[in-house]
């Protein structure tokens, strides 16, 4: 069993742990970039490539990921020194808690830019400035966005000040506070705009899309995509959870609240695009759209709509809650190591990582207008650390958690955490993640990177 202190504090429920690893875990990988992603790469087959990816691979290394905080009770760099000297294994194994802080804090610095656009999405829809618009129009405003560094750096501030505000406050005044409000919301939001899909004209078409499956489309680029963006969607590979795993209550079932995170994950994934595709199709515009999905084709429709105004709204609202949740677990793992390793305050740890990412962030910024044609590999700053996170370093996280935890610790000792009642179970988790879960990803890196 696990030890039971933490300095940081405890989740004072399983269900705010529940909602605080589903806010981590339900963020813009669901509303923007899965549907995207899916529109790129044919829809139907996609989907299910991924669904196989969250259920084999997702699931089992979230468990362990979350078995693994748990039982180190710290931020996951120590965590891992913690475990390692335990398990008589090689202090080499911290590694996993660096990477992750250090892909933590890189995904922090985009994820603050992006969660920006829906910040100043939400102000323009309040505005009535897509009522009516063409997608000539539509494209116009977004290109403005991106080509202006001063509004991005406006909006990016205002991100990070609010997710960094969350973090200084701690576990219970700052985490369990916001969640207690952002998740509730977020699923009210989801709902609204998810029954408006339903009664649209698009959503046979848009059901259609998303689950027809088209294999010919599906490509061993797509495959990878997939497998980074099972990691990326469920907070995987880098600490996030591990960290959130360290303040939950040793008396819950990490197995059964794992399964539950990932179903709530995947649900409002599949929601998002079913709320999204079929607006998309009623208007007759295109769902490989790219990025500009989100923010470039569905505010066409949101202004052709009756009441689009308070329905995109809602919208941007309902995304940018989503990425303010999120964005708090990208920094926790980091912050708590801070305040563990240099004893200060928690104040003044989020105020330098909310600093450094900050600054970080401006490559991001610059990458959309005055930096679009600072290329490396083919790729702007930006597209450089969004593949360098999601699609090498998240996996490889994932891979050496899967292989810590499934060979390096006792398995006895994992019994006794994972909380499986079924032997049988608990036999099949351990095969996927000492052979299975490996395999899969390595196969997937090598792939993509050849
Ligand atoms: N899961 C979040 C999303 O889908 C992103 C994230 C990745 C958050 C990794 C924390 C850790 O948007």
């Amino acid at each position: 069993m696990s030890e039971n202190t933490s300095m940081h504090g405890f989740w004072k429920s399983r269900w705010l742990f529940i909602l605080a690893a589903t806010g981590s875990a339900v963020g813009l990988g669901n509303i923007w970039k899965f549907p995207y992603i899916t529109g790129e790469n044919g829809g139907g087959a996609f989907v299910l490539v991924y669904l196989l990816c969250i259920c084999i691979i997702g699931i089992p290394v979230m468990i362990a990921e979350v078995s693994l905080g748990r039982m180190g009770r710290q931020s996951p760099i120590n965590t891992m020194k913690a475990l390692a000297k335990r398990s008589n294994a090689s202090p080499n194994w911290a590694i996993i808690g660096w990477m992750g802080a250090l892909a933590g804090f890189l995904i922090l610095s985009f994820y603050s830019v992006i969660a920006g656009w829906a910040l100043s999405y939400t102000v323009d829809m309040a505005n009535g400035d897509f009522v009516k618009i063409s997608a000539e129009e539509s494209g116009n405003i977004f290109g403005a966005l991106l080509g202006s560094p001063t509004q991005l750096t406006i909006w990016h501030t205002v991100f990070m000040l609010l997710t960094i505000g969350i973090v200084a406050r701690g576990v219970n005044a700052g985490l369990e506070n916001a969640i207690k409000f952002l998740m509730p919301v977020l699923f009210i939001l989801l709902f609204i705009l998810f029954g408006y899909a339903l009664s649209s004209d698009g959503f046979s078409q848009g059901v259609n899309f998303m689950f027809s499956f088209d294999f010919s489309k599906l490509t061993t680029e797509s495959i990878m995509v997939a497998l980074g963006h099972a990691f990326f969607t469920l907070s995987l590979g880098l600490g996030a959870i591990m960290a959130y795993g360290a303040y939950m209550p040793a008396n819950t079932s990490i197995a059964k609240t794992v399964v539950i995170v990932a179903f709530l994950d995947t649900a409002v994934a599949i929601m998002a695009g079913l709320a999204i595709f079929p607006i998309v199709f009623a208007n007759g515009l295109e769902p490989s759209a790219g990025p500009g999905l989100l923010f470039q084709t569905l505010p066409i429709a949101f202004g052709q709509m009756s009441a689009g105004v308070i329905f995109g709204t809602l919208f941007f609202v309902l995304v940018s809650f989503a990425a303010w949740s999120s964005a708090i677990s990208l920094a926790e793992p980091i912050v708590a190591w801070i305040v563990e390793r240099f004893q200060v305050s928690r104040y003044k740890a989020a105020a330098i990582i909310g600093l450094s990412a900050w600054v970080l962030g401006l490559a991001t910024v610059f990458s959309f207008n005055i930096w679009s044609d600072v290329k490396l590999f083919d790729k702007t700053p930006f597209d450089l650390l969004d593949f360098l996170t999601t699609n090498i370093l998240l996996p490889l996280g994932g891979l050496c958690i899967a292989i810590f935890a499934g060979w390096k610790v006792s398995t006895t000792k994992m019994m006794d955490e994972v909380g499986i009642d079924y032997p049988v179970l608990f036999k099949l988790w351990l095969f996927t993640l000492r052979f299975l879960a490996p395999l899969a990803i390595i196969a997937v890196l090598v792939n993509g990177l050849i």
